[in-house]
């Protein structure tokens, strides 16, 4: 997958890596993009500014979600390349179960349901046509685990498991599927962590420097895309030693939450 004359819609473009993305495709001669986001006028001085079309929709409402997804097929006539981008991150609170059950509705909603819902409007085209592709941006606490966010760590594992299911399902029949597992990543998202938790341990890289990534795994075709490659390292730690990967993260814990 290259950018160069494709139809491309991202979720969450307004902001972050979204609009990093954004600016990349456009950057690289997409020939169309749909930039979509809840924030309305952050997503159109985005789309303006790139030549783009904008479109402001909430994805946690999935008939809203749908019909936006719909319209924007019918203006581009087929989607090269979905980017499925947009997320939200909850603490936890006193313990690992006390985010109120709103909070987890939205992360269920936003962090899984919104990929689910765009695949079953883009996939039967994409399907007749045997040509698309889906870039779905989980986390690597999608494969790893998020220290302080139950929330997170769950619905960004059914992310993952998603995307599974996309590329074991429809991998071989002209879908192509790429998973975006990054740390910590330069937004607006993680500034709003309090120094930068966890997930900075390794290091934050720029949006451009994760651009650069998603780039080269697009063009490589591979599955997973570690912007941060010692990811690799901790999941087969993880898989080998399973007990000590958690005491490790206790470890973790420890250093990071009060
Ligand atoms: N920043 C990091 O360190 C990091 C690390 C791993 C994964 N991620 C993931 O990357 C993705 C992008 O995050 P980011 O860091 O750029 O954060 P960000 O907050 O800068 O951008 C997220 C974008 O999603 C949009 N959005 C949120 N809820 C929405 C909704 N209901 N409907 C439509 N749009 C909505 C926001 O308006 C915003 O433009 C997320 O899925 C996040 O979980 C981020």
């Amino acid at each position: 997958m290259h950018p160069k004359d494709k139809n491309i819609i991202v979720t969450g473009g307004a902001h972050g890596i979204g609009q990093g993305l954004c600016r990349r495709f456009a950057a690289q001669g997409a020939a169309r993009i749909a930039v979509v986001d809840v924030d309305a006028k952050a997503c159109e001085a985005v789309a303006s500014d790139i030549g783009a079309s904008a479109y402001s929709v909430d994805i946690s409402d999935a008939n809203a979600f749908a019909d936006v997804l719909e319209a924007i097929r019918a203006e581009m006539g087929h989607v090269d390349l979905f980017c499925s981008n947009a997320g939200v991150g909850y603490p936890d609170g006193a313990h690992v179960a006390s985010a109120s059950d709103e909070l987890w509705e939205k992360s269920w909603r936003i962090n899984v349901h919104a990929h689910v819902v765009a695949a079953r409007v883009l996939l039967p085209q994409m399907l007749e046509r045997k040509d698309g592709h889906f870039l779905i941006t989980a986390s690597a606490a999608g494969l790893l685990s998020q220290i302080g966010s139950a929330s997170y760590s769950v619905t960004k594992h059914a992310a993952v498991g998603f995307a599974e299911s996309l590329s074991i399902m429809h991998g071989d029949k002209g879908i192509g599927v790429s998973l975006l597992c990054p740390q910590g990543v330069d937004t607006r998202m993680m500034a709003a962590v309090a120094g930068g938790g966890p997930q900075a341990a390794d290091g934050v890289i720029s949006i451009d420097t994760l651009c650069d990534s998603v780039m080269s795994g697009l063009a490589s075709g591979e599955f997973l895309i570690l912007p941060h490659p010692q990811v690799a390292d901790y999941m087969q730690y993880k898989s080998a030693n399973y007990d000590k990967w958690l005491g490790g993260m206790r470890r973790l814990r420890d250093r990071f939450v009060e």
